[in-house]
């Protein structure tokens, strides 16, 4: 089957497993998930958060938010996506209009050294295989 022929808001009925409730996770995970070991890494990572329904998270280094989109639509959370690459988020927002997810996932540009969002407004956060891009980690 060729995932471009496929709409992916077609396919709600298709039953998943636990693991991958989420259809379009699996029809994007392929391309929209960029850690090394790709959509298992971002399943173990959501198999260890604490996240809760309603939650608003940040994810700091977001790629084309693969994650965001699988994480907000497992936990039936919001994500704000941050990365520090521009056109990462242009392709991420068209992704999540494209499966129907663009008032659970927003993306925008900026470097996660200096996060845009008052703290309040956060219930938590998550990076995924982006720290080693960042010098001052540690400080
Ligand atoms: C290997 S990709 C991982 C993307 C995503 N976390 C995922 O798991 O699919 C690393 C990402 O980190 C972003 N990045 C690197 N340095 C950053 C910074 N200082 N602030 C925000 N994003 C950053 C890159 O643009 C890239 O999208």
């Amino acid at each position: 089957m060729s995932v471009s022929a496929v709409d992916p808001r077609q396919m709600n009925h298709v039953p998943q497993p636990a693991s991958r409730p989420d259809y379009f996770s699996t029809l994007l995970a392929p391309v929209d998930h960029f850690p090394a070991r790709g959509f298992p890494a971002t399943v173990e990572l959501a198999d260890a958060l604490p996240i809760k329904e309603g939650d608003r998270l940040v994810d700091i280094g977001c790629g084309i938010g693969g994650p965001a989109r699988y994480l907000a639509k497992r936990f039936r959370c919001h994500v704000d996506g941050l990365d520090i690459t521009a056109p990462f988020l242009e392709a991420g927002n068209k992704l999540s209009e494209l499966v129907g997810m663009e008032g659970m996932v927003v993306f925008r540009h900026g470097d996660g050294q200096k996060l845009p969002y008052p703290s309040e407004t956060l219930d938590g956060g998550y990076t995924q295989h982006v720290t080693m891009n960042v010098p001052t980690r540690n400080s």
